[in-house]
C-alpha cells in the first residue's frame, strides 16, 4: 500500500507531531510503500526568514531519522523538491470551490485570531490535496487536525476523476485513537501556533521545567478524579509502560495525590523515551552528507511517481494529448 504524509518544518517537532503522526510512519514503513516529506512549501505561508527555513528542514530530515524513519525502507524528501506537485495544484485550484476552502478550520482559526491571512494560506489544503494525489497515496497518516484537509482531498479528487476521467486514487486519513489529539501544556490541542509545545528534542532540563508547569485543576488531593478526562495522565499514558499506566490509574481513582507526583513521573517516563533518542540524533549530526544524501535520494524517486501521475492529470484535461 503507498502511505503517504508530510510535516511542516515551523520549529523543533513536539510530542503531539510524534505520537500523532511520525510514529505512524515509522510503524507503518515496515510493511507498506512509504513517502513522507518535509512540508517547506507550506512553511511559507509562516516562515519569511530564509535562513530560518533552511536550518528548519535540516532539523526536520535529522529529527525525523532519529526518530526511526529509515530511507531504506520509506523515502524522504523535501515537498519544493518535486515541482510537479505544484503544477498539479494549480489544475486542483481550477476545480476548488471557494465555499470549500472557506469552511476549513485552519483558515478560519487564523482569521478567527486576527493573524494575516494571503491567498497561500487560503489554498493550503489545496497544495496539500496535490501532495497526497501526486503519489498515487491510498492511506494518510495524521493526527485529528488534519482529517478536514483529507476530505477535501477527497472531494477535489472525486470530482476531478467525475468531470474528466478515472485519473486520481481516492486517499484516506489514518488516524490513531489513543494520541490524535495529543494536548499541550495549556490543555488545548498541542501547537506551534498555541506556544504550548513540548518538543521531543527539547533541552532535558527545561523539558522538565515545563512538565512541571502544565496547567492542571485545583481541586483537593483526597478527590478521586476521572484519569480519562484528565490531560496530564493523557501525556502520562503516551510514555508510560501498561504497568506505570495502571498504577497512575489507580492513583486517580482513588484520590490522595498530588499533580506535582505525576508530572515527575511524567518528566522521568519521557526522559527514559527521549534520552536514547537524543543519543541517535547527535551521532547523526556528526555525518555531514547524510542528510542532503538521502533527501536526494528520496527526491529522485519521489520524481518519478509524480511525474508520471502528473502526465496523466494532464492527459485528461487537455492539456497533453
Ligand atoms: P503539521 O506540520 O501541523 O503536523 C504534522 C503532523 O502532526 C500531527 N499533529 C498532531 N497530532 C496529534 N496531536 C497533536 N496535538 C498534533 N499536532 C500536530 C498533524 O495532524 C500532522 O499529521 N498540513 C500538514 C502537513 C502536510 C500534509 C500534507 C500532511 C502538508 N501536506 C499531505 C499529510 C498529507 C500540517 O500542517 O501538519
Amino acid at each position: 500500500m503507498r502511505v503517504l504524509s508530510g510535516i511542516q518544518p515551523t520549529g523543533r517537532f513536539h510530542w503531539g507531531n510524534y505520537f500523532g503522526a511520525i510514529k505512524q510512519y515509522i510503524e507503518l514503513q515496515y510493511e507498506n510503500d512509504g513517502f513522507y516529506f518535509i512540508a517547506d512549501l507550506h512553511a511559507l505561508t509562516t516562515i519569511r526568514d530564509p535562513a530560518v527555513l533552511r536550518a528548519n528542514v535540516r532539523d526536520a530530515a535529522l529529527d525525523l531519522l532519529a526518530l526511526g524513519l529509515d530511507p531504506s525502507r520509506a523515502t524522504l524528501f523535501v515537498q519544493s523538491h518535486i515541482p510537479e506537485v505544484s503544477e498539479l495544484y494549480w489544475l486542483l485550484m481550477t476545480g476548488t470551490p471557494m465555499g470549500l476552502l472557506e469552511r476549513c478550520v485552519a483558515y478560519k482559526d487564523k482569521m478567527a485570531r486576527g493573524i494575516r491571512a494571503d491567498a497561500g494560506l487560503f489554498s493550503y489544503p489545496v497544495l496539500m490535496a496535490a501532495d497526497i494525489l501526486a503519489y498515487d497515496s491510498q492511506c494518510v497518516p495524521v493526527g485529528e487536525d488534519q482529517i478536514q484537509h483529507i476530505e477535501v482531498c477527497r472531494d477535489l479528487a472525486g470530482s476531478f476523476n467525475h468531470h474528466y476521467r478515472d485519473t486520481f486514487v481516492i486517499p484516506a486519513a489514518r488516524v490513531l485513537q489513543e494520541s490524535a489529539k495529543v494536548p499541550g501544556t495549556d490543555g488545548q490541542k498541542m501547537s506551534k501556533s498555541y506556544d504550548n509545545t513540548l518538543a521531543l528534542f527539547e533541552e532535558p532540563k527545561e523539558l522538565r521545567k515545563k512538565i512541571m508547569r502544565i496547567s492542571t485543576d485545583s481541586r483537593p488531593m483526597e478527590e478521586p478524579k476521572d484519569p480519562d478526562s484528565d490531560d496530564l495522565y493523557q501525556l502520562y499514558s503516551l510514555f508510560a509502560t501498561d504497568e506505570q499506566r495502571e498504577e497512575v490509574r489507580a492513583l486517580y481513582l482513588k484520590g490522595g495525590f498530588g499533580y506535582g507526583e505525576i508530572k515527575k513521573r511524567l518528566a522521568d517516563a519521557a526522559d527514559v523515551f527521549l534520552e536514547p533518542l537524543r543519543i541517535k540524533r547527535q551521532t547523526l549530526a556528526q555525518d555531514e552528507k547524510l542528510v542532503n544524501n538521502t533527501l536526494e535520494a528520496g527526491a529522485k524517486r519521489a520524481r518519478e511517481v509524480a511525474s508520471s501521475v502528473l502526465h496523466r492529470a494532464q492527459s485528461a484535461c487537455g492539456l497533453r494529448v
